[in-house]
């Protein structure tokens, strides 16, 4: 069965004040080229993607730079002051009945594992790509004030993922889960826990762990290797 066209969401407001460089850590090149463009590269090659709408803080002024600004596949819209808020204005924009949400932070994701999920996730609970993390005992701790923590219990650890992106969901179920969401006051910091808390349980679907978000200086130096040993 021939997929249909899926737009695509990439939230990319955010100011990057963890990683604390000049410019916004979507506009850091690595290996030569723009997180921001290397993010978006990889959905303008799938075939089954549509549109690539691209949530950009007000005041930015560089998007405008990349090559990826002139590609007529590429929709800008102005994002909020919470990832939430960019990614509701980026569905908003979509024109697909499914709509894939992906990090602009997240330029190493494999495109086998974006086919994975669109090939597992496309029904009405939807689906994200996560990881199993099984390296530690996992601790829950009674406090969280400063240094005083004391486990309480031991988190089985097969139950236990890491959310990561691209996250798929039928684009109408999504708007009114953060909607609705937004309107209880509840915080989503990614797209499952709003299906979530609209009663869906969204698919786990393995992601290869080196997707990750570059969110601090020291992971810009594992992203140059991954690139530098990418063809060209
Ligand atoms: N993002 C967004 N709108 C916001 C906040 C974040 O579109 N209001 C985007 C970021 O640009 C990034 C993704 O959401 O691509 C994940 O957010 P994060 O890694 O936290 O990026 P920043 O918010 O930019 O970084 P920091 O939290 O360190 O400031
Ligand atoms: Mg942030």
């Amino acid at each position: 069965m021939a997929i249909e066209k899926i737009d695509v969401v990439i939230p990319a407001a955010g100011a990057g004040r963890r990683m604390g460089a000049a410019v916004p850590k979507q506009y850091l090149r690595i290996a030569g080229r723009e997180i921001l463009a290397r993010t978006a590269d990889i959905f303008l090659s799938l075939p089954f993607a549509g549109r690539i709408i691209i949530a950009l803080s007000a005041d930015d002024t560089l998007f405008d730079t990349l090559d990826t600004a002139a590609n007529p596949r590429v929709v800008q819209v102005t994002g909020g002051r919470e990832r939430s808020d960019s990614v509701l204005a980026g569905l908003r924009a979509s024109q697909t009945e499914f709509t894939l949400v992906h990090d602009a932070a997240r330029p190493m994701v494999r495109p086998a594992d974006i086919e994975r999920l669109v090939a597992l996730a496309l029904d009405d609970d939807g689906g994200i790509l996560a990881f199993q993390s099984v390296r530690d005992t996992i601790k829950l701790a009674d406090t969280v004030s400063d240094g005083t923590a004391r486990s309480v219990r031991t988190e089985p650890r097969e139950l236990l993922w890491h959310a990561l992106t691209p996250q798929l969901f039928r684009t109408g179920l999504l708007i009114k889960a953060l909607e609705s969401a937004s309107a209880k006051g509840l915080p989503v910091t990614d797209e499952a826990s709003a299906m979530e808390l609209a009663g869906y349980r969204p698919r786990l679907v393995s992601s290869d762990p080196g997707n990750i978000k570059i969110t601090e200086p020291a992971d810009l130096a594992a992203a140059e290797e991954f690139f530098r040993h990418q063809a060209p």
